[in-house]
């Protein structure tokens, strides 16, 4: 007798994160997670410092401060705010409270990796719909839904090609969508976007019961070490995903965190210009290279190569760590996470170097 596995938990390849390190070099530029060069605010680490004094007791499980944090912060109703352990918590709860064997969770092809992490993980089907311009095609999502379609995720932006849906296309994808298909619309870099015809989500989720935003403390927050993400619900999922989250899913010392984070305005303008300031040069940069860079909104690029396992290599071999892209079907490309001004500096000179035959050198060592 041998114990008795969940049908698709072992096609799940576990996720692989950014690496962090380079052997033989110190101190290597890690622009490889999407997280913020400039660091958490210092009043968010002031208050994790503060919290330490306080770790033998248990965290509000109900998070109040801090969801009276972001309520107030961007205009939300407090009820429908649920904190997660990272919004990867909150995607792979959505997945497992309506999506489970024989039923079927769409995303677009080069979205997030946790949504068909996620489908997988409750027993779904995952489907993926092919994109156009490497961006989600909302035609080919609707294409693929039939009777057993129980979730659809929209990375808006999306991680990793950049690209976003406007608020009007989101509401025209919602219009066209069955009542009982939820929307996720995961705004993890919403915070990037610069345009008025954007918006996160939370004008969708108050429109119906069947449309969900998630956020994060992870980007522009910076605050990704501490696993701290949030969901706006209609009342009847913030009800769900309350009854089968941990009790204490987020941690005392990441509540207190990321309450501090959300004061800090004058660090989240600081992150948002340099984000701004040093995206646009390097895609400049890179372009005027010859590379073929996708537009982003986000903090960060993908770029396109020749040979992308040799730049890869090549770019190790100066210290500095990219993320690879086939788990996304890009295996000819690299995301680039926007570093501070020196590392930037420094990968774009390696890539004028790569253009210039640097790879060749780099695989010939
Ligand atoms: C689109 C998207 N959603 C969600 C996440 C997960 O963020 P968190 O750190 O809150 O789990 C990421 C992280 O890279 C992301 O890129």
């Amino acid at each position: 007798m041998t114990l008795k596995i969940r049908p698709g938990v072992m096609e799940i390849a576990p996720y692989v994160g950014g690496e962090a390190a380079i052997p033989g070099i110190a101190n290597p530029a890690k622009l490889s997670s999407n997280e913020n060069p400039l660091g958490a605010s210092p009043k968010a680490i002031a208050a994790f410092r503060e919290a330490a004094a306080e770790m033998h007791r248990y965290p509000d499980g109900g998070a109040e401060k801090l969801r009276d944090g972001i309520a107030r912060r961007f205009g939300l109703e407090k009820t429908g705010i649920v904190c997660g352990n990272g919004s990867d918590e909150l995607i792979a709860l959505l997945a497992r409270a309506y999506a489970g064997p024989g039923d079927e969770v769409l995303f677009s092809a080069h979205g997030f990796l946790m949504y068909r992490l996620s489908a997988l993980g409750a027993g779904a089907t995952p489907k993926a719909a092919p994109e156009k311009n490497y961006a989600t095609d909302m035609e080919a999502l609707l294409a693929l839904v039939t009777p057993a379609t129980r979730i659809i995720y929209v990375g808006n932006p999306n991680n990793p090609t950049g690209s976003y849906m406007t608020a009007a296309q989101l509401r025209e994808l919602r219009r066209r969508l069955r009542s009982d298909i939820l929307l996720v619309i995961d705004a993890a870099y919403a915070e990037f976007v610069d345009d008025p015809g954007y918006n996160a989500g939370e004008e969708l989720v108050r429109a119906g019961d069947n449309v969900v935003m998630l956020r994060t403390f992870s980007k522009i927050f910076g605050l990704a070490g501490l696993r701290l993400g949030w969901a706006f619900c209609p009342p009847s999922i913030a009800d769900v995903l309350n009854r089968i989250r941990g009790p204490f899913n987020t941690s005392a010392p990441a509540q207190a965190a990321a309450l501090a984070a959300l004061d800090d305005r004058e660090h989240e303008t600081k992150s948002l210009a340099h984000n701004k300031k040093w995206r646009d040069w390097l895609s400049a940069e890179l372009t005027n290279q010859g590379y073929r860079v996708h537009p982003s909104v986000g903090n960060f690029l993908l770029v396109e190569f020749a040979d992308a396992d040799a730049a890869d290599r090549f770019l190790k071999s100066r210290g500095l760590i990219l993320r690879k892209m086939g788990a996304y079907g890009l295996g000819h490309c690299l995301r680039i996470t926007i570093g501070t001004e020196a590392e930037t500096r420094a990968l774009a000179a390696a890539l004028a170097d790569l253009a210039k035959g640097g790879a060749k050198m780099a695989a010939a060592r």
